[in-house]
């Protein structure tokens, strides 16, 4: 059995489905750049068939990223040096239309995926589907035949195949090769069984379904019982070889299994595991900064790899072992999933070309125009702040990013605070058409009084569900980042495909600046805007459909 294992990333659609992580296309198609420099083999990058926004978001990442640069050769890969181009896939429901609008959207990949997913519990079958076994084998018959027809790479998940019955399994998974099917991946959907038990699943499939040893078995976990980590490498123990995972285990409820941990685990016990995999793991940290930031999910402290204090070590004892020797009490080093200590890269007199230059190494691919931006932006930051690292770098580029697309944008703000009076703020946005509005507020506090300042002026219903605000290096002259997570008061939705209902959307929004006020109103204002970017797509959309209907 061969020992590469593939990394199907699904962080721009099962990742994309926590709550709060409606993510922009441009934010999408940087992270699905950093995804390819981080080496993941198969980019899930969205369900398609939810909106003709997705839909767009997954041709663009198609095109961009799937598809070699056009002065490498065709086996080079997309945004990745030297690499091979990552598969690109997309999420489609067992039915033609959702099939159909997948295929438009990944066909522009140079290698392109359709994974087709149907439910094999018994309880999914009598609640949501309503339909027979028998019924449900037929349907994956006849659309993994119809996938087939358009792509030769066709993916085929039974949903809930955690709490399905296996015998039933054997049977599924035989029609799904039969039709044409070249991975078979098997999802413990709800996160309810233990690795035991998910390992000899795997097995028992791998074993006992005919065909098995033509295509690729994958398995899929997620982590209600904080055992998705677990189960996906007992999976793979018992012959798996692609995991599906998202940047920082983000996913639906208690998320998916995470990259990092995986890949980590693979990578650190290799005479355990004996097995490979291509992720670049000095990536790593970059691309859970940049999901952090553009989703609006932080990283709680304690996760493993990337929190902030996986690499900390504070108690006496094990700052002692670790001056005698690192190995003591640390297993991996934090270089090797990209952290590296602060270091001055740019000051006050580095001109646009230093910029572009270490923005490059560091992996961004900024226009002219949009590097004229982050230059003019670096040379204010330059003015307040004496030394700017990587991280500072980062943080100002996220920012960019975040504010693209925008509608309202920061034009000035001020703001009085303190114990001698009402908290009062003044700012200044620039509307959609260029207009300026000015409006003062007073608030509990500095924040409040922004928030309530720009609600004024953009004038968007919606609650506020989540502010995080943390330094992002050390230093009484660091940058604060915020990070805010807002509900439209009108209730804009998001198509599920796995429930096939509409739920509730809420957005994320991420600003930094040497001032935490300045950055907290970026961060609201960001969130504010993919609102309004929605509701009026979700307007557009709605006046398209009457002027047809008429
Ligand atoms: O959790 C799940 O079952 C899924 C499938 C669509 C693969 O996300
Ligand atoms: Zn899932």
């Amino acid at each position: 059995m061969d020992s590469c294992v593939r990394i199907f990333d699904t962080t721009l659609r099962d990742g994309e489905q926590s709550p709060g992580a409606s993510l922009t296309s441009s934010e999408k198609l940087e992270i699905a750049r950093q995804l390819a420099k981080l080496g993941v083999d198969i980019i899930e990058a969205g369900f398609p068939a939810a909106s003709p926004d997705d839909l767009e978001a997954v041709k663009q990442i198609a095109q961009e990223v799937g598809n070699p640069p056009p002065n490498l050769p065709p086996h080079a890969g997309g945004g990745r040096e030297g690499g091979r181009t990552p598969i690109i896939a997309g999420l489609a429901r067992a039915n033609k239309n959702d099939i159909d609008k997948c295929w438009e959207a990944v066909q522009h990949a140079q290698h392109p995926r359709i994974h087709t997913f149907l439910a094999t519990s018994d309880i999914h079958l009598k609640y949501k589907l309503k339909m027979s076994r028998e019924e449900v084998v037929e349907r994956v018959r006849e659309m993994v035949s119809y996938a087939k027809a358009l792509c030769d790479d066709v993916e085929f998940s039974p949903e809930d195949a955690g709490r399905s019955d296996p015998e039933y399994l054997l049977d599924v998974l035989e029609v799904a090769i039969k039709a044409g099917a070249t991975t078979l991946n098997i999802p413990d959907t709800v996160g309810y069984t233990t690795p035991q038990e998910f390992g000899a699943l795997i097995k028992g499939l791998i074993e006992n379904t005919p065909g098995a040893d033509r295509v690729i078995w994958s398995v899929h976990c997620h982590d209600d019982l904080g055992l998705a980590t677990a189960n996906t490498l007992a999976g793979v123990t018992n012959g798996a070889r692609q995991v599906e995972v998202t940047i920082n285990g983000i996913g639906e409820r208690a998320g998916n299994t995470s990259l990092e941990e995986v890949v980590m685990a693979i990578h650190t016990r290799p005479a355990l595991f004996g097995l490979q995999h291509g992720v670049d793991t000095t990536q790593i940290s970059r691309a859970s900064r940049m999901v952090s930031n553009f989703t609006g999910i932080p990283v709680q402290p304690n996760k493993a790899i990337v929190g902030a204090n996986a690499f900390a070590h504070e108690a006496g004892i094990h700052q002692d072992g670790m001056l005698k020797n690192n190995m003591t009490y640390e297993i991996m080093k934090p270089e090797t999933v990209g952290l590296t200590a602060s270091r001055l890269v740019l000051g006050k007199h580095s001109g646009r070309h230093a910029l572009k230059a270490r923005l490059v190494e560091l992996g961004y691919n900024l226009s002219n125009d949009e590097l004229d931006q982050a230059f003019a932006r670096f040379k204010e930051l330059a003015d307040k702040k004496k030394v700017i690292t990587d991280a500072d770098l980062e943080a100002l580029v996220s920012d960019e990013v975040a504010s693209l697309n925008e509608l309202f944008t920061l034009d000035g703000m001020q703001v009085v605070c303190g114990t001698m009076g009402m908290p009062t703020a003044t700012v200044r946005l620039r509307d959609p058409e260029g207009k300026l509005h000015t409006v003062a507020a007073i608030g509990t506090g500095p924040v409040d009084a922004v928030y309530k300042a720009i609600d004024a002026i953009v004038n968007v219903p919606n609650t506020l569900l989540e502010f995080n605000i943390h330094a992002i290096t050390e230093g009484i002259d660091a940058m604060g980042q915020v990070t805010v997570r807002i509900q439209g008061a009108n209730g804009k939705h998001l198509l599920d495909a796995q429930k096939e209902l509409d739920r509730h959307r809420t957005f994320g929004g991420y600003g930094a600046d040497t001032d935490i006020v300045v950055a907290s109103a970026k961060a609201y204002l960001a969130a504010l805007n993919k609102l309004l970017i929605v509701t009026q797509a979700q307007e557009n959309a709605a006046s398209t459909e009457i002027a047809l209907m008429a």
